[in-house]
């Protein structure tokens, strides 16, 4: 009865820790342009692990076609990518080549989860996170970051939104222009076996902080992420830690 109730976000008290901040939820929630932002106010680097199942799907596709694969081929391949730091970011190379367009083009798309469903690419893309994450003080989302990846991550946050709102954003990401209502439900239909094809691997940790993002801005998403890490480094607003 009289035991104390758990701090919601654990206080870090060195400042020299490096902060993991884990951001996961299902298919166009909006993790990576959040993460990118909250990366940026808080000077910490962003680390997109789907970009890296993303460049092992481009790298697969360009080595074995859209055929059948065996795992030691598609393992093979995926050892092609590379990351290259640039401004607190990583750019993910295949052979040395940038590929930003073929990575969210629709082959990619279409061929990633069965990438990303190969338990030798997850440990792949696992190790290769952990790495990049070394020694600094990361955003980092995905889908399990917050249960596989980083389980000790300071601050876990899911990211969710309805799924008509998700193909809704999606689609003017991609239009430039508000969709129709009929773009939008076929969107939505797509999204959604998306998110079934993804179900097994997109998990909310049982510490995340939950958002829905139905509703919000993409700013009020981010600052309600950045005051959460700042309670965490030690107090509202302030960005030294409390003294124990
Ligand atoms: O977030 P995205 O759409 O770029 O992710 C691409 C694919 O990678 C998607 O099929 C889900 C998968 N993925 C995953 O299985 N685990 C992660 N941590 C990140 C992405």
């Amino acid at each position: 009865m009289n035991q104390p109730t758990p701090p919601y976000i654990p206080r870090i008290r060195d400042p020299a820790t490096p902060i993991v901040v884990a951001i996961d939820g299902p298919a166009a929630a909006g993790k990576s342009s959040t993460a990118r932002w909250v990366a940026e106010r808080l000077g910490f680097y962003h680390i997109d692990s789907g970009a890296l199942y993303r460049a092992a799907t481009a790298a697969v596709l360009r080595a074995c076609g859209a055929q059948q694969w065996n795992e030691p081929d598609v393992l093979t391949a995926a050892q092609r990518v590379s990351a290259r730091d640039e401004r607190r970011s990583f750019v993910l190379l295949v052979d040395g080549v940038e590929l930003e367009q073929e990575m969210r083009g629709g082959a990619v798309t279409q061929n990633v989860s069965r990438v990303a469903q190969m338990r030798g690419v997850r440990d792949w893309v696992n190790a290769q996170v952990r790495s990049l994450a070394t020694g600094r003080s990361v955003v980092v989302d995905g889908r399990d970051i917050g249960t596989v990846v980083f389980p000790d991550a300071h601050l876990k946050i899911f990211l969710i939104a309805d799924p008509w709102e998700r193909a809704r954003r999606r689609l003017i990401q991609r239009l430039g222009r508000s969709p129709a209502d009929q773009q939008i439900a076929e969107e939505t239909e797509r999204l959604v076996q998306r998110d079934a094809r993804d179900s097994t691997q997109t998990v909310q940790a049982k510490d995340a902080v939950l958002i829905d993002t139905t509703y919000l801005t993409q700013e009020e998403q981010v600052e309600r992420i950045v005051a959460l890490v700042k309670v965490l480094k030690g107090g509202h607003g302030r960005t030294t830690p409390d003294k124990a």
